[in-house]
């Protein structure tokens, strides 16, 4: 790995070494991790041009853990606030021999823009670009899928809600495809859902009682509101109706089936209290995951960034 950019056209190889680096992380009990060296001496900037709870935090835990220094540029407060350009901000954050960019934008494709523009030594974690792509939350996903249902053979996993806009929904369908599940699933109105979807290796259902039907897994997506058109924002009341999950939906899922979310969840609009807190959620374990996998590509982009540049392997996206 040199830059992790995007989950799609990557081998199984490198996503099982992924999953496999995380959990060398992991103490026997699953939640808490450990602190190890490999990042010493290194140091990583958190640059956030847009909103976050879970990615910003896990990162800055996980490069922590890492034993890196790590910096958290406050955009707001920035001098991108007069008039510097995002390459001038890169060039002073390089000049502070940054090693590592986590970057979050609104534009899809900023963070692969940033990729060609830094100097070599320098790694860019894509940490979630406009709808495009947020491939760290797919991996701590697929983490917390291997983890519960000890692999991926055989699987039918929904994804439901707003799909159209949601760059996890399409980090998570090239995942679960390259990890071989055995049906992806993509259930929510036809105004939300991608045209796209079959040739992304999907099957469309916007029937929500067709679609759960037997799945081993139900992961749900809040309305993207910041990034949708507002003729297509449906009512609230209407879209839980038809696609929020409560306990009568989910019964229609195999009677193991797990209940997922990337957060931040807006209960009573695409989940129900009873679900998100209930027995069958995993929402929350998927947040501790996430710091082991971000971990883990952290760890692997930077000993990625260092063989390529004593000229012993390419540079994977
Ligand atoms: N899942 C996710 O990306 O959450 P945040 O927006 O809080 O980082």
């Amino acid at each position: 790995l040199r830059h992790f950019l995007t989950t799609e056209h990557l081998p199984r190889s490198l996503l099982e070494d992924i999953l496999d680096t995380a959990a060398s992380f992991v103490d026997v009990g699953g939640r808490s991790i450990k602190k190890v060296p490999l990042l010493r001496g290194k140091t990583v900037v958190n640059l956030f041009f847009e909103s976050s709870t879970r990615t910003r935090s896990t990162f800055e835990l996980a490069a922590q853990r890492l034993s890196a220094d790590v910096l958290n540029l406050d955009i707001a407060k920035s001098a991108t606030s007069k008039g510097e350009t995002l390459l001038d901000t890169l060039r002073n954050l390089e000049a502070m021999a940054a090693d590592m960019f986590v970057v979050r934008h609104q534009d899809s494709g900023a963070p692969f823009f940033i990729a060609n523009e830094v100097t070599p030594n320098v790694a860019v974690i894509n940490a979630g670009d406009g709808r495009h792509a947020h491939p760290t939350q797919a991996m701590l996903d697929m983490y917390t899928i291997r983890h519960y249902k000890g692999g991926f053979e055989g699987l039918k996993v929904a994804i439901v809600g707003d799909i159209l806009h949601s760059r996890v929904a399409r980090s998570q369908i090239h995942a679960l495809n390259i990890l071989g599940a055995d049906e992806v699933r993509l259930i929510g109105p036809k105004t939300l859902l991608p045209v796209e979807a079959e040739s992304l290796g999907a099957t469309v259902f916007t029937d929500m009682a067709l679609g759960l039907k037997d799945v081993d897994v139900v992961i749900m997506l809040r309305l993207q509101k910041e990034r949708m058109d507002s003729a297509l924002l449906p009512s609230e009341g209407e879209f839980f109706r038809l696609y929020g999950l409560n306990n009568d939906k989910l019964q229609l899922a195999k009677p193991d089936a797990i209940v997922m979310h990337p957060g931040p969840i807006n209960r009573g609009v695409e989940i129900a209290s009873e679900v998100a807190d209930g027995p069958r959620s995993v929402i929350l374990n998927q947040v501790t995951f996430g710091i082991a996998v971000r971990m883990a590509v952290m760890s692997m982009a930077i000993s990625g960034q260092e063989s390529s540049a004593h000229g012993r392997t390419g540079g994977e996206r």
